[in-house]
């Protein structure tokens, strides 16, 4: 059975790499944000990372020793140093990471704390690096390498975003915002050595699989300025897309209007209406192996749409004509090959498994992530969320699963390890 803990931070030890970048400053957020969450963050910087950060700030916000030099009498706890801190975390992370240090951890010079611990490392420990540096350094062929090397080694890579850099350039090479970064380390804590099996099995069946996921909601015009949506937030959509990412899939988004930005490596279609979603998503399902509709398409859209602004000036009263939109997952259902097709159903407590059931078999869905909305952290604009999920055993028997409430990411990890059950 999963851990349903979704405080997968809590009294986690995380051993968190800093070198010599710009990025460096960022580091400080991300362990105030570690240590906010309940994990235990133990810093340890290379000489280079203590001209751009201090390891005053790194232990203040940590509140623990900040490893510096190897030698250092005060951290030769235990016998050897590096050995008991490797054997007591449950990850490292290196943010930011320079090329130097890159190649350093691929090339085993332990000339400092931070490759000595990243050797150190045993391979059910994960050890997520996040290169952080100007674009011509990044694509240099010795770095490429390098990373190469870490990566066929287990190391899990964290590409860089592209953008703005401090030397002014733009390009690949900016560490990652810290939520991204934190999206990475809840989800590789979760699939670490406490659920390596399930972690495993998940990696082997979804690497390389082809998975289209709608997220957010969706406008419907009624004139230029006006549309019908809803409260939609997307992130559980963004979320299932940056989690199959990390997960080794090949994700397709297609994303209605939301607030959310895409770091991970996915490929993003935006839209505006259930029209336009609705002919990208039929276009692509033919080539993929599984179809997660998450978004929260409108039900009706206005039967005409008026150009211009309506002014309320001429309309004491107006009333709009709507239609149905088209049902995208019900679509799916009628082309449903080898396909696995996952819906999701908003129902209040009251018959909601009922309706969820009713909507999986008319629909021709496989599986329906069932989410309440008279429930509190349930469904949309939250930060966690709490699932049930049902699905097909056998023809005539169906599967639910009550989660807790987890954070969304989690529920992605859980989402994918029910769809995983279902795949050949
Ligand atoms: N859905 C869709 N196209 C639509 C409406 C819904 O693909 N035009 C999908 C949603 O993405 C979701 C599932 O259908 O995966 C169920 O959506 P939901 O709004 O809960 O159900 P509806 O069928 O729209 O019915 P109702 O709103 O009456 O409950």
């Amino acid at each position: 059975m999963i851990n349903n803990k979704y405080s997968i931070f809590n009294g986690k030890n995380i051993i968190l790499g800093i070198t010599g970048s710009i990025a460096a400053y960022k580091a400080l957020l991300l362990i105030r944000e570690l240590v906010k969450l309940g994990a235990n963050v133990f810093p340890v910087l290379t000489p280079s990372a203590t001209h751009f950060v201090t390891p005053l700030s790194a232990g203040n916000l940590s509140k623990q020793n900040v490893i510096l030099d190897m030698f250092d009498i005060n951290i030769q706890f235990g016998g050897a140093w590096h050995i008991n801190l490797v054997h007591s975390c449950d990850m490292m992370v290196i943010a930011p990471c320079t090329a130097s240090t890159l190649g350093k951890i691929a090339n085993g010079i332990c000339d400092n704390s931070l490759v000595t611990l990243a050797t150190a490392l045993t391979s059910d420990i994960p050890l997520l690096i996040a290169p952080a540096m100007d674009t011509s350094m990044y694509l240099n062929p010795s770095t490429q390498k390098n990373l190469t090397i870490l990566q066929n080694n287990g190391a899990i890579i964290i590409p860089p975003d592209k953008g703005e850099l401090s030397s002014g350039l733009v390009g690949e090479g900016r560490l990652p915002e810290i939520p991204v970064l934190l999206d990475y380390i809840e989800t590789y804590l979760f699939l670490s050595k406490t659920e390596q099996n399930l972690a495993n099995k998940l990696k082997t069946k979804l690497r390389n699989k082809k998975i289209l996921i709608t997220a957010g909601p969706t406008y419907e015009k009624i004139d230029d300025v006006r549309f019908i949506g809803n409260y939609s937030s997307g992130r559980m959509g963004y979320s299932l897309a940056a989690v199959g990412s990390i997960l080794g899939a090949d994700v397709h988004l297609v994303s209605g209007p939301t607030s959310l930005k895409m770091h991970h490596n996915v490929e993003t279609s935006y839209v505006e209406n259930s029209d336009d979603m609705y002919e990208i998503v039929v276009d692509s399902f033919p080539e993929v192996d599984i179809a997660i509709l998450s978004a929260a398409v409108a039900d009706f859209k206005p039967f005409e749409k008026i150009k211009g602004k309506i002014k309320k000036e001429k309309t004491e009263k107006l009333t709009l004509e709507l239609i149905q939109t088209k049902d995208i997952l019900k679509k799916l259902g009628t082309l449903k090959k080898n396909q696995i097709l996952v819906g999701f159903a908003l129902e209040e407590e009251d018959n909601g498994l009922k309706n969820a059931w009713r909507k999986m078999t008319s629909k021709g869905a496989d599986m329906i992530v069932l989410n309440f909305l008279d429930k509190q952290e349930s469904g949309f604009q939250t930060e966690n969320n709490t699932i049930t999920i049902l699905n097909f055993q056998s023809d005539d028997v169906m599967n639910i699963n009550t989660y807790e409430t987890m954070s969304k990411n989690l529920c992605s990890v859980v989402i994918y390890s029910e769809i995983s059950n279902l795949l050949k």
